[in-house]
């Protein structure tokens, strides 16, 4: 059999660790054949776009952040921007790219993607391709999975970051207020505030209040602690408010988030505190993963070479509890996995005074 690989939307530590682990079970192990289609689905559609993958084209790249294969999330086959007489426009190509994998004679694809390249992936699948699903984003908010790979890393490094910013808020007397990566689920402010000692944790679940934020910071002041640490997803929104939009959506793409503490670091400016927003932006997603990921990775890459090899198509692999299963593909397409209200992550937040900027 020849398996194509694609590793589509945005980029992901150990994205890299699920190509190897499928490449050496696939190739290695199992004698198939395995090609890399490059740049998401682009690199269908473009010529010299294919790498072959063997157990030695994969060696060495477990710690390796990115993907050897280019990440890109403007190559939605179902809603491609094309330029035209009329400016850019989105226009369905899925026909080309089934016709051009069967010009390549592959025969089932393996789709290492999020909720949107999951979504394509299903949707191929509606009109007859083959294929199997790896989960994969920092921000976590796949259903279907426990966990994705890469949400750990990006967990860790805003935890550090959390820990950096906790000297030097203290130094000065300061409210710092770090925007990490979340659109519409909140889980890694979530847990990278639990992890670093965040005093306000604003979700996109829950819209906040500016009071209610106000009087966290006003009750550590009256305790005699005179710094706060405030974490910040980029999704989150004032009660009432809307999300902080750097860039409206364009053909074949999502809008582009990014400002909210900002936002909140000039109200709280105003109100008299000293504050400063920092952004982590892509911090977030470089570099190596750390070991959790690794495995994780590395377990689900397992996992999907061998459910191709067993013809266990439409599938996702996932991770439930401690095992590794595998969903129909429409469990987790389509759908965002939020912070629910009754996570005890959020009751052990309340409980331990972290201030979420509710009442
Ligand atoms: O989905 C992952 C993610 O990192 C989001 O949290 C973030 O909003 C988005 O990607 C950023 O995308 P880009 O790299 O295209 O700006």
């Amino acid at each position: 059999m020849r398996i194509g690989i694609s590793t589509g939307g945005g980029d992901c530590p150990g994205l890299n660790a699920v190509i190897r682990a499928a490449v050496k079970t696939a190739v290695g192990t199992l004698g198939h054949e395995a090609v890399g289609v490059e740049d998401g689905l682009e690199g269908l559609l473009r010529p010299n776009k294919l790498v072959q993958l063997s157990p030695a084209r994969v060696r060495g790249l477990l710690p390796r952040g990115g993907t050897i294969l280019g990440a890109n999330n403007r190559a939605n086959p179902f809603a491609y921007p094309v330029r035209g007489a009329e400016g850019v426009q989105e226009q369905d190509i899925s026909d080309a790219v089934l016709g051009r994998l069967e010009t390549l004679g592959i025969d089932a694809m393996m789709f290492i993607g999020g909720d949107g390249t999951q979504t394509i992936a299903q949707r191929l699948r509606e009109k007859g391709l083959q294929v199997v699903g790896v989960p994969k984003t920092i921000d976590n908010d796949l259903m279907a999975t426990d966990y994705t790979f890469g949400f750990d890393t990006a967990v860790n490094i805003a935890m550090e970051a959390l820990d950096r910013l906790h000297t030097t808020a203290e130094s000065h007397d300061r409210v710092l207020l770090l925007e990490v990566m979340g659109r519409d689920a909140g889980w890694i402010a979530m847990h990278a505030g639990l992890a670093g000692g965040a005093d306000v944790i604003l979700l996109p679940e829950i819209p906040w209040r500016f009071d209610a934020v106000l009087d966290k910071l006003e009750r550590r002041r009256r305790a005699g602690t005179t710094f706060s640490i405030v974490v910040v997803a980029e999704g989150a929104t004032e009660l009432g408010g809307e999300a902080v939009v750097q860039e409206e959506a364009l053909p074949g793409r999502v809008r582009r988030l990014g400002g909210a503490a900002e936002r909140l670091a000039d109200r709280l400016t105003d109100a008299g505190w000293e504050a400063r927003a920092i952004v982590l932006g892509h911090i977030q997603r470089g570099g190596t993963p750390t070991a959790f990921d690794r495995v994780l990775a590395t377990r689900l890459g397992h996992h999907a070479a061998r459910m191709m090899d067993e013809g266990r198509y439409g599938r996702m692999a996932a991770l439930r509890g401690t095992d590794i299963v595998d969903v129909d593909l429409t469990e987790a397409a389509g759908k965002v996995k939020v912070i629910g209200p009754d996570s005890s992550l959020l009751h052990a937040a309340r409980d331990i005074d972290v201030s979420l900027g509710e009442g």
